[in-house]
């Protein structure tokens, strides 16, 4: 019998702190639904004290979450501490994770605190979180740049107040593999108490060493690892999950340790969360790229095709490539509309939304014959936007572009309730279309980025843009869907401008 490996995924929390990967409650809600069809077993829904919104989005998670464990984090602190317990406290299975920095650089200039100071707020924030529950993780924040005497001895003292899993992060992705399994075999060998709790490791990926470190702490005795579909995270991301689990899984012979992870769903997933946070994968990203399992070289090829061996070490099916099986059609009705909805897990919110749903699904299947899992997804994304959140919609276009001729826009927009009508002229339709809306929004953005993916194969497939606009430090990703990529682009900018237009605001943890 093997170890078993914890799966805790922070991409809900972590992942959201990419700049502009915020996501809304339902949002959030429908990327839990499917890290629990693929049965991880930690889900960190988000940082409850960070903004009510994020309460409200953990607690929704607590409610419908019934396989995985349900966490909240929180810094050391009665207040945010609190708010992460109310948070979980309807879930099945519900967890606190709490943290506070241990390395000298950040408790001297960040926390200015001394090391007494630290571990005595570290065992009062254990004793409040067991308040709500057993289940409490600590965390050294920056622990990779922590003296290792000092991590001796604040890991024992939250150990005797009750902490459960002792997480070790590489908070600045610094550390290299033989030293971060040095750090966790040490800590394990020399804390008190350490075989009574997990040891977790959590990296960051700034050296691209995050699924290496992570590894390597595997290897020393570490049976939890915090990571992230595709990676998303701060900076240069968290260690991405699906390189954990194929890694363990592929190589079975080296890693004492089995995940309970249904591979299958790993590509649904990572489409999922791509699409909702507008950060495009790589194609040549491990696993979950377009590339991952493709052979371009005759000779590769060949190969594959004598004996699949020869070039492959896992078969894109067991990762789940291939499930965006052609789903419905033109001529499905509202029934198969609703079961496949259904068994992607997504929930319309009443018959009204459904009905609309399924309209806009038929004007979708006119255009396009074969409507893929991927398309139901985009649709309805679209649907889960309230009035509230939609100052700015799109009410009909009009583009044109000639060959020696410059490109124009004509648009109505509806602003907030008010019909206008904008145009422009531009370098092109997609930059007519922005400076059209601009005349109108005067927003003072800056664009960042602007990208286009085919949401699946085919020249009828329905283009998916991102852009991402930034406005006194703050960033945020809009996304539009629409078999014309003229049209999905400037619905991907209003719905930019509509979460700059919504004025929330949130903590974030570290800082
Ligand atoms: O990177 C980090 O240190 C974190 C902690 C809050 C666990 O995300
Ligand atoms: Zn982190």
């Amino acid at each position: 019998m093997k170890d078993q490996l914890i799966i805790f995924d922070t991409t809900l929390r972590d992942g959201e702190q990419s700049p502009g990967a915020s996501m809304t409650r339902e949002e959030k809600l429908r990327i839990a639904r499917q890290l629990e069809r693929m049965r991880v077993n930690v889900i960190e829904a988000g940082f409850s004290a960070a903004s009510n919104g994020d309460f409200e989005a953990v607690k929704s998670i607590a409610e419908s979450i019934k396989e995985s464990t349900v966490c909240s984090l929180a810094r050391a602190n009665e207040n945010d501490i609190r708010r992460a317990g109310e948070s979980i406290r309807p879930a099945a299975m519900g967890r606190i994770h709490t943290f506070i920095a241990t390395s000298p650089i950040h408790m001297e200039k960040k926390l200015r605190m001394s090391p007494d100071q630290v571990v005595e707020q570290a065992v009062k924030a254990i004793g409040w979180a067991r308040e709500f529950t057993d289940d409490v993780e600590f965390s050294a924040e920056d622990a990779g740049r922590s003296e290792i005497d000092f991590l001796c001895r604040i890991f024992e003292a939250v150990i005797k107040a009750g902490a459960k899993t002792i997480n070790v992060p590489d908070t600045v992705g610094y550390n290299v593999p033989e030293q971060y399994a040095n750090t966790i075999r040490t800590l394990i060998e020399r804390v008190p108490g350490s075989d009574k709790v997990v040891w977790s490791v959590h990296c960051h990926n700034d050296l691209g060493l995050a699924v290496s470190n992570s590894l390597a702490a595997v290897m020393a005795g570490a049976r939890q690892v915090e990571c992230t579909i595709n990676g998303l995270g701060e900076r240069a991301g968290n260690a991405s999950l699906e390189e954990i689990v194929m890694a363990v899984r592929t190589r079975a012979d080296v890693f004492p340790v089995e995940s309970r992870v249904d591979a299958t769903q790993i590509v649904p997933a990572s489409k999922l969360v791509s699409q909702i946070t507008g950060y495009p994968v790589q194609p040549n990203k491990a696993i979950v790229g377009a590339n991952a399992f493709a052979h371009e070289s005759g000779i590769h090829q060949d190969g594959v095709l004598k004996h699949r061996e020869t070039y492959e070490i896992m078969r894109a099916e067991d990762v789940g490539w291939n499930a965006n099986k052609l789903v419905l059609g033109k001529h499905s009705g509202r029934n198969a509309f609703r079961s496949r909805l259904d068994a992607l897990g997504i929930n319309m919110a009443s018959e009204e939304h459904l009905n609309h749903a399924f309209a806009r699904f038929k004007e979708l299947a006119d255009k396009k014959h074969e409507i893929f899992d991927e398309d139901l997804q985009a649709l309805v994304s679209d649907e889960s936007v309230t009035p509230e959140m939609e100052h700015y919609r799109l009410l009909a276009s009009r583009f044109h572009s000639e060959t020696g001729e410059t490109p124009q826009a004509q648009i109505t927009l509806s602003v907030g309730g008010t019909e206008t009508r904008a145009s422009s002229d531009g370098s092109g339709p997609v930059d007519a279309a922005f400076k059209a809306i601009e005349t109108v929004a005067k927003s003072g953005t800056e664009l960042l980025l602007y990208s286009v993916n085919a949401i699946t194969t085919g020249t009828d497939a329905q283009g998916e843009v991102t852009v991402r606009l930034a406005r006194d430090g703050k960033v945020v990703n809009g996304q539009g869907a629409d078999t014309d990529i003229i049209v999905a682009s400037a619905k991907a900018y209003l719905n930019a401008l509509n979460k700059l237009h919504s004025k929330f605001e949130k903590l974030n943890p570290q800082v």
